[in-house]
């Protein structure tokens, strides 16, 4: 376990966020936790509360800078520092590109590139300043292998990647001490599917998660762990599949 850290988490309504908040609590970590939905916002802070951390929430939608910047200033009005960015919230509605669903595309775009982009550059002044922090950017298996109706959430968890190697590379060099972690799973049991709005599309993703998707405690605590390691070194990524999930 490592010292009591200030960590921002995206998108901790649900699935991955929501789970890495109520494991990190346990470390009595202090969480600072964005996403658009309140009552959920409300859910998971009490959750927080109760497994011995602290939190506080602020209503983000990743696609705005402004609400993501007030993110980030909340968590230093409130707790002084920023030690973890975990960049989050997501979408995967996946569909052929002959669908040309383009809502869908631009969705994604803002949500899992733009957001995470807006995310760094909120938090980023304070760590630098700090001389310490570490970003936990969420891309996925879909980030390495793309295959038909992944196009574009493909593209998007492929730019976490490169976002993130840049990034990482961008502090080595100002030796700002700050880490970098990509995450990148394979299927996990959340409810990332909704956002599927293809039916045809959702009804085999489904078939594929029923038979591969392990619980989602097993990507929060390898979230615990990259930030659990020592500070002068980084997973600076990891794929996370189920055993049994061959691409
Ligand atoms: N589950 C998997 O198999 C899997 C595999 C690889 C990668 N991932 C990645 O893991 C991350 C988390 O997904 P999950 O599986 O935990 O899915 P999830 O259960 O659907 O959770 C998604 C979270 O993102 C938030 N979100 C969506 N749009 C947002 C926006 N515009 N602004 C702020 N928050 C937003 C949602 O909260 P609100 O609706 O309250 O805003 C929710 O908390 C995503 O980046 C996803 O691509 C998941």
């Amino acid at each position: 376990m490592s010292k009591s850290k200030v960590i921002v988490i995206t998108g901790a309504t649900s699935g991955i966020g929501e789970a890495s908040a109520k494991l990190l609590a346990k470390d009595g970590h202090k969480l600072v936790l964005g996403a658009r939905r309140e009552n959920k916002l409300q859910e998971v802070t009490k959750a927080v509360e109760e497994n011995g951390g602290q939190a506080i929430y602020g209503i983000t939608d990743v696609t705005k800078d402004e609400d993501v910047e007030a993110l980030a200033k909340l968590a230093v009005e409130k707790f002084g520092r920023i030690d973890v960015w975990l960049n989050n919230a997501g979408i995967m509605p996946q569909s052929l590109l002959s669908q040309k669903k383009i809502l869908d595309w631009d969705n994604t775009i803002d949500i899992n590139i733009k957001g995470v982009l807006y995310g760094i550059g909120a938090a980023l002044p304070y760590m630098e300043a700090q001389k310490s922090g570490q970003f936990i950017n969420i891309s996925s298996v879909a980030g390495h292998v793309a295959g038909p109706g992944s196009a574009v959430y493909s593209a998007s968890k492929y730019a976490v990647r490169a976002i993130s190697e840049s990034l990482r590379q961008e502090m080595a060099q100002d030796k700002s001490n700050v880490r970098v972690t990509v995450v990148s799973p394979g299927a996990i049991s959340t409810n990332l599917l909704n956002s599927v709005t293809d039916n045809k599309v959702k009804a085999g993703m489904e078939q594929f998660y029923d038979a591969f998707a392990i619980p989602v405690d097993r990507v929060a605590l390898t979230i615990k762990q990259a930030i659990d390691i020592p500070e002068d070194a980084a997973w600076n990524e990891v794929i996370i599949r189920p055993t049994a999930q061959q691409m």
